[in-house]
């Protein structure tokens, strides 16, 4: 039988070039072998305020981007978390079961915290959300970039207490980072992790940006003064990145990518850098544009949930007779 795999992405605002490489580029890869689920996980996208009208394009705009980079309906199952009740029940069932200390270690919140006054419960209580929607699907390996490792292991630990205290029901999930481009970074500050949520527009390139964007982000990338195009991530981080996302996007390796620019200059490097990030997002968008507004999205969705819930129904009723919710039935 197929082991499966379940991910997801946050809805929002537009999916990055650090997304795509982390995260989506790998999901494609995996779909042809593995039983998959990927989710839009809009309930994450809440622990901070969205507007609401923003919050439904982006939800439509990632599914389209779900299916306009390659992911095949046919093959995997894609749904929206929020029409699949039970991820928020199952969730909720997690947090009773995850420890305060241990959420108020995940680096992600404390990142999300630091300074500020007013801090949602459900950003604190976002992982054992996260488990829930891997633990449901029986998930053998998660694939995701490499700031999600620590959740990951929260999302072990927590599926291994569950099974000891309550019943041994859960598989405990294997994380999956790529090789190459794990960790996009900032194109204005590449010692930063590349994000969606960056006040400054320049340090990210999203899914959508058009081929003069994108070649004037990556124009304005900040390097350094050396002039070699050279992979070193502690002196050099803005040109590693770049080299990060060429090698990511084309499967050539850094070492053939350093031979093959050696001698040019920034300027060269840039410019076949842009060429080839627009050169793979030219087919997705061309797809996205023909998806957005289809009835053809909306079935997708629809059967994908209707799959995702008898799935996770299943599981929730093993969770809920483990731990004595309701009444027992059969
Ligand atoms: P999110 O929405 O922040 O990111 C989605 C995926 O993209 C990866 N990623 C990156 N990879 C490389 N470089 C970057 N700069 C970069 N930025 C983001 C992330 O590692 C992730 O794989 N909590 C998750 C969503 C989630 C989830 C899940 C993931 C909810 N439930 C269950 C897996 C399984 C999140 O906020 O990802």
């Amino acid at each position: 039988m197929k082991k499966t795999i379940f991910s997801g992405i946050q809805p929002s605002g537009t999916i990055t070039l650090g997304n795509y490489i982390g995260a989506l580029k790998q999901f494609v890869e995996l779909q042809e072998d593995y039983n998959c689920y990927f989710c839009i996980v809009d309930e994450h996208a809440i622990t901070v305020q969205q507007d609401r009208l923003e919050l439904r394009k982006n939800i439509r705009s990632l599914a389209a981007l779900y299916v306009a980079v390659g992911l095949d309906p046919s093959k995997a199952t894609l749904f929206i978390q929020s029409e699949v009740p039970a991820h928020a029940q199952a969730g909720w069932m997690l947090q009773c079961v995850a420890y305060i200390g241990e959420l108020e270690r995940m680096t992600q919140f404390k990142d999300k915290s630091a300074g500020k006054e007013a801090v949602s419960a459900g950003l604190l209580t976002y992982p054992p959300l996260m488990a829930a929607d891997i633990l449901l699907y029986g998930t053998d390996l998660v694939p995701v970039g490499e700031d999600q490792k620590q959740h990951l292991e929260l999302t072990r630990d927590l599926a291994e207490r569950f099974n000891k205290k309550y019943n041994d029901i859960f598989t405990i999930p294997e994380v999956r980072i790529p090789k190459e481009g794990a960790r996009i970074m900032s194109l204005q500050e590449p010692t930063k992790k590349m994000s969606k949520s960056d006040p400054n527009q320049k340090s990210f390139i999203t899914l959508l940006d058009s081929p003069k964007q994108i070649e004037k982000k990556i124009k304005s990338a900040v390097t350094d003064s050396d002039g070699v195009v050279k992979f070193d991530k502690q002196n050099k981080p803005g040109v590693s990145n770049l080299l990060s996302i060429y090698s990511a996007l084309e499967g050539i390796p850094v070492a053939e990518l350093e031979a093959q620019f050696e001698g040019k200059g920034y300027g060269d490097f840039k410019q076949a850098v842009a060429d080839v990030v627009v050169k793979h997002l030219a087919p997705v968008q061309k797809r996205y544009n023909e998806l957005i507004d289809s009835e053809e999205l909306d079935r997708i969705l629809d059967e994908g949930a209707e799959k995702a819930r008898f799935t996770a129904s299943k599981t929730l009723k093993k969770m809920e007779n483990a731990m004595g919710l309701g009444r027992k039935r059969k």
